[in-house]
């Protein structure tokens, strides 16, 4: 165990640095809507981050460890001038008794070095799971916060955590690394021992399990399916807006492969993470189709009225069923599987994006804006009559916005 932990953290792998750009991107923006709403609400709640799979901090490359990437993030809120926060609290739980060691003097370097005196730190000596009545305190006691679940394969109780998040889930924003090859590569020997391992994961019995596996495949569905239902069924005991699970691939002779073999599922209700989180996303994506090109852009892929084809598409489908406000198009549109193979950066709903692929469904009269009058303030355009960013900038403004087919 030791070893494994030791080194996984001697180099950051290519998709790991994609990882921490998601982490970055959500977390970032989930501090900065806390710390605006304080200010607009005139008030200083606390804004913890829990980092319950913290490594050691640091790679031995130099590059940072999602606990460190968070202090980097929190400077910026060092200027108390800038900050509406009372404080920020972090806490970090680390199995490995070497990581720990490298993690506890990391931090405490950074902190130094970033002149951070006065973030406070709580480190978790062990697992975290023996440490939750702490960590169900921390939890409870600050308003905002953001809880990083990254284990390595499959050493997690979903219940457990489900557990630990409701005790106060609703200004929380949750990211879970779930590696899913190796879910699926238990599930594909189904009837060996270690099946175990994920019904513990996924806290349903063997029989159950294998109820659901079968009739999942009899429906003609895969191995992928059935991990995609239990993860759904897990997370569905989280009262939250928006879960959008991202998949990722893994680094293969120092290249990233072309496969979908993690996802980071994003549980949040705060429509600009989801936003900020998409975003990365789309340009990770970008990024990987311009390298497949020979980093030659194809016409069709930057064009506003050609690129998100797919999008306009997935609208109309969703539409078709019934009339809907934005914010539930947005959250049927978020709320899904992404796939890292065979996406590109056009088929992501990232906020311009679907405002794009709307505005051109309206402008090609697919799709019509019902009861327009009742759209919040700078909703939608008054002379153009297309939506506007802001549509999409709060939950309220979303649900004041009603779309339907022509
Ligand atoms: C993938 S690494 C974490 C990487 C880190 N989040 C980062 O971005 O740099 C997973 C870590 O979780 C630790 N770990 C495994 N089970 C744990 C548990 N139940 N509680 C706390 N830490 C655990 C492992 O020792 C390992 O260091």
């Amino acid at each position: 165990m030791i070893n494994t932990a030791q080194e996984h953290f001697i180099e950051e792998k290519p998709h790991t640095e994609i990882k921490h750009k998601l982490f970055k991107a959500a977390l970032d923006t989930s501090i900065a809507i806390a710390n605006g709403i304080n200010y607009s609400k005139k008030e200083n709640k606390s804004y913890t981050y829990i980092d319950l799979y913290a490594g050691a901090g640091k790679f031995n490359d130099e590059h940072k460890g999602s606990p460190l990437l968070a202090i980097n993030s929190f400077e910026k809120y060092s200027d108390t001038t800038k900050r509406s926060f009372a404080n920020i609290q972090m806490v970090v739980a680390e199995k490995d008794a070497k990581n720990i060691e490298c993690l506890t003097q990391n931090i405490n370097e950074e902190k130094q070095n970033l002149s951070l005196n006065d973030l406070s730190c709580t480190f978790c000596n062990g697992s975290w799971e023996t440490h939750s009545e702490m960590l169900k305190k921390h939890i409870k006691s600050s308003q905002w916060g953001f809880v990083f679940v990254d284990p390595f394969s499959l050493e997690l109780d979903f219940n457990k955590l489900i557990e630990l998040i409701n005790e106060s889930p609703y200004y929380k924003d949750i990211l879970i690394l779930i590696n899913k090859s190796a879910q699926e590569r238990i599930l594909g020997k189904i009837d060996e021992p270690d099946i175990n391992k994920l019904c513990d994961y996924f806290n349903i019995t063997e029989s159950n399990l294998k109820r659901m596996f079968d009739f999942v495949k009899s429906k003609g569905g895969s191995n992928e399916t059935v991990i995609q239902h239990l993860i759904k069924r897990s997370i569905s005991k989280l009262d939250k807006d928006y879960v959008i699970n991202v998949a990722i691939t893994r680094t293969r002779n120092g290249k990233l492969e072309d496969s979908n073999r993690f996802y980071l599922c994003l549980i949040t209700s705060a429509i600009g993470v989801a936003n900020s989180f998409l975003e990365k996303y789309a340009e990770e994506l970008e990024d990987k189709t311009l390298k497949n090109n020979n980093m030659q852009l194809s016409l069709l892929n930057t064009s506003p009225i050609t690129r998100y084809v797919s999008l306009e598409e997935q609208v109309i489908k969703i539409l078709t069923k019934e009339d809907l406000t934005l914010f539930k198009l947005s959250q049927k549109m978020y709320n899904v599987f992404h796939s890292w193979k065979d996406s590109d950066g056009n088929a992501i709903p990232h906020r311009q994006a679907l405002l794009t692929a709307i505005n051109n469904l309206l402008n090609n009269r697919k799709i019509k804006l019902i009861t327009p009058e009742k759209a919040r303030l700078g909703c939608i355009s008054n002379k153009t009559n297309k939506l506007l960013s802001q549509s999409l900038n709060t939950k309220e403004d979303a649900k004041s916005i009603k779309i339907g087919l022509i």
